[in-house]
């Protein structure tokens, strides 16, 4: 199969809007999305959601998180199309993701009763249980995905939640993710655009380094993806509530919205002080994940106390024409301090570049003896911008036929930082504290 990636050309701030509400409801802001006629007919957007709609081949799109691979959630043969693309086991199922509230609505309730004037119902007739409320008109639209209860009858095909009782739903902040799901006129499920175990793909090259061949097209937004890491997962059906993947919205952020004081964390990934045993809640957090080709070496303690030790085992453990990469943030010296002659100019390479002015640039350097090269990569100390270009990070190293990765963490926290060293914990071979 032919892979093509396709450019949007519409610019973002025309991609669609809100529907203004009368009512003072905290949830009616989201009630509808509108896509302008002139947008319907951008002509990348329009095949996209054509092919979703007529096709059983996923269609990869951006989302403020990662490119996600998307299918209409209410056919089978679609959905099955995105595991058969991934190669990802069956029993691990995909977040749902709508467009607005009232396409979420039809959902949880397929037949809606009495609604307010502008559309919204009240809040005692509202199906979205009422602990999401104000979670949802903090985060929403964003990188949180709250479970739902499966109603009955269901309308979503079953390979969406691999059997669980629940199914995942998200309303991401990306404007083109909102209008393709819209023009597809359905809710679209849609894990991660990666082949099953690599990293999250946060660009169209990424998708297309991973799924050319396997899926018909990829939809470009032409920048990077903002977040960099997927979305926080929460339970809420449950007391206390749970986080079950972290992700964009930390736990901090959640813990200070009404109702959700308590929530606790209910995911494992060998974080400090963690109880041990019983499985896992999210099925996808059991598997093998974010993993470059390269071994993986995380130093959890980052830049504290390893200095002079890791660049002495850099030195002896790497073999003759073996390649380390190094991934920095914010404490390690270039090349972890080893004295490496440089190889090329001193600027590196650029590879990647965004409006946000993040830049991974790359600088090699041959150690001594020629013993190997070593690549350098600096994500910086500013945590959001190491989510940013975290897995942007692992594969340009990957590219570049690294052997091993060595990555300064850091340190867990309950923002961001725990989902980048969530994600590093499950992409390491070895951790070391
Ligand atoms: O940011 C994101 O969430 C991205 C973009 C594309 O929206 N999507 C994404 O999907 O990361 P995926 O399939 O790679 O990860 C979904 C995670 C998995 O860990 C899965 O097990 C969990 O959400 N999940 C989905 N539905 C669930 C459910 N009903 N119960 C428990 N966990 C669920
Ligand atoms: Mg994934």
């Amino acid at each position: 199969m032919e892979t093509r990636i396709i450019q949007i050309t519409t610019p973002e701030d025309q991609l669609g809007h809100f529907a203004p509400s009368a009512s003072s409801s905290p949830l009616s802001p989201l009630t509808k999305w509108i896509v302008p006629p002139a947008t319907a007919s951008d002509p990348a957007l329009s095949l996209a959601a054509q092919h979703l709609r007529e096709t059983s081949i996923p269609v990869a799109f951006p989302t403020e998180t990662v490119y996600g691979l998307g299918a209409d959630a209410t056919r089978s043969a679609a959905v099955k199309g995105i595991y058969a693309a991934k190669g990802r086991p069956s029993d691990n199922p995909l977040i749902v993701h709508v467009c607005d509230l009232d396409m979420l609505r039809n959902l949880l309730r397929p037949t809606p009763s009495t609604n307010g004037t502008d559309g919204s119902p009240h809040e005692e007739d509202d199906p979205i249980p009422a602990i999401y409320h104000p979670l949802i008109s903090t985060f929403w639209p964003g990188p949180l995905t709250i479970l739902l209860p499966m109603p009955n009858p269901f309308p979503l095909a079953p390979e969406v939640t691999a059997g669980l009782h629940t199914f995942g739903a998200r309303l991401p902040a990306s404007p083109l993710a909102r209008s393709l799901i819209s023009l597809a006129n359905a809710p679209l499920a849609a894990p991660s655009a990666n082949a099953s175990t690599r990293p999250s793909p946060t660009s169209a090259q990424h998708v297309y380094d991973d799924l050319a061949g396997k899926i018909a097209l990829i939809l470009d937004s032409g920048e990077p993806c903002g977040v960099g890491v997927e979305s926080t997962v929460v339970d809420g059906l449950c007391d206390p509530p749970v986080v079950l993947r972290p992700g964009g919205v930390g736990i901090d952020e959640i813990r200070r919205v009404e109702g959700w004081e308590g929530t606790e964390r209910g995911y494992k990934d060998g974080r400090a002080g963690e109880a041990v045993g019983s499985k896992p809640r999210a099925p996808g957090m059991k598997y093998k994940h974010y993993s470059p080709r390269a071994r993986v070496v995380l130093y959890e303690a980052g830049g504290k106390g390893v200095m002079g030790g890791l660049s002495g085992k850099v030195s002896v453990e790497v073999a003759a024409g073996k390649r380390v990469g190094v991934i920095r943030t914010g404490g390690w010296e270039r090349w972890v301090g080893v004295a490496c002659e440089m190889v090329g100019d001193v600027d590196g390479r650029e590879v990647a570049g965004d409006e946000d002015g993040l830049t991974l640039k790359v600088v090699e350097g041959r150690l001594p003896e020629g013993a190997g090269r070593i690549l350098d990569l600096d994500l910086g100390e500013d945590v959001k911008g190491v989510a940013h270009g975290l897995f942007s990070a692992l594969r340009e190293l990957d590219r570049r036929e690294a052997d091993v990765i060595l990555v300064e963490g850091v340190g867990d926290g309950d923002g961001i930082a725990a989902a980048v060293m969530n994600r590093l914990r499950k992409a390491a071979s070895v951790i070391k504290a």
